[in-house]
């Protein structure tokens, strides 16, 4: 059996645009989560809804690796700006992901770093950031389109002070709650990834106010994005 690309979102929003366009062929649940079994692009997926935050995007992300030994794992949603050419609208690809809340400074460790694992740093697949950048430049343009490092916490970053700490501590493109979970358990389970975030706000004040406004137009452009980076892979 060819093996599925898996793709997780956190919340409805992120994943309905793709439930749309993919032929749904079985439902399986687990964990309270549904994994939305079938066909996109012609290729076989598997879609899922996490949650919000790190904890469920872990649990989820290891229930696709047991289940289904996923080709590869795609993380796409929204996210909060916060490198400076990094603004609503545009598309943020990860080379990189990194917990940016993960803290055992007063123990010696850099920020961010996970004491004792082989790595705190997760390299997404090369193969699958280049497809991405390629099917972002077509439908953002290239000047839209940014690949680098994705940070990832259990906030909502919504204030001038949490983006400069974030800004100073990590050359990061963007911020969101998810990816860096995904990204972990991935690398654990030896399982190719890539984190797509479409920006939905600038990760300040007022950020709760263009989540909500933004989001919805928002989407529908790093859907196409997703659905070729499938097609393609
Ligand atoms: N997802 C979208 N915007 C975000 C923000 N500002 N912080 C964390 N996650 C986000």
């Amino acid at each position: 059996m060819t093996r599925p690309i898996a793709i997780i979102g956190a919340m409805d929003e992120e994943i309905t645009g793709l439930r749309e366009h993919m032929q749904i062929e079985a439902e399986y649940k687990q964990a309270g989560l549904v994994f939305y079994e079938g066909q996109l692009a012609a290729k076989p997926i598997v879609l899922v809804r996490c949650g919000v935050g790190k904890v469920n995007a872990s649990i989820c992300t290891q229930i696709l690796a047991d289940r289904y030994q996923p080709a590869a794992i795609i993380n796409s949603g929204a996210a909060g700006g916060i490198h400076p050419n990094v603004d609503i609208g545009h598309i943020a690809i990860s080379t990189t992901v990194l917990h940016h809340d993960f803290d055992t400074t007063a123990l010696g460790f850099q920020p961010g770093s996970i004491p004792f694992m082989d790595s705190s740093l997760f390299l997404a697949d090369t193969h699958l950031v280049q497809l991405t950048q390629a099917a972002s430049e077509n439908v953002f343009g290239a000047a839209c389109t940014h690949t680098g490092l994705v940070v990832s916490g259990d906030q909502f970053i919504s204030s001038a002070e949490q983006k400069q700490r974030i800004g100073q501590q990590f050359d990061a493109l963007c911020a969101e709650m998810e990816g860096a979970a995904v990204a972990q358990a991935a690398h654990l389970n030896d399982i190719p990834f890539v984190i797509i975030r479409v920006i939905s706000d600038r990760a300040d004040a007022s950020a709760p106010e263009n989540f909500a406004a933004f989001l919805q137009s928002v989407l529908p452009g790093l859907t196409r994005v997703v659905e070729t980076v499938v097609e393609q892979a």
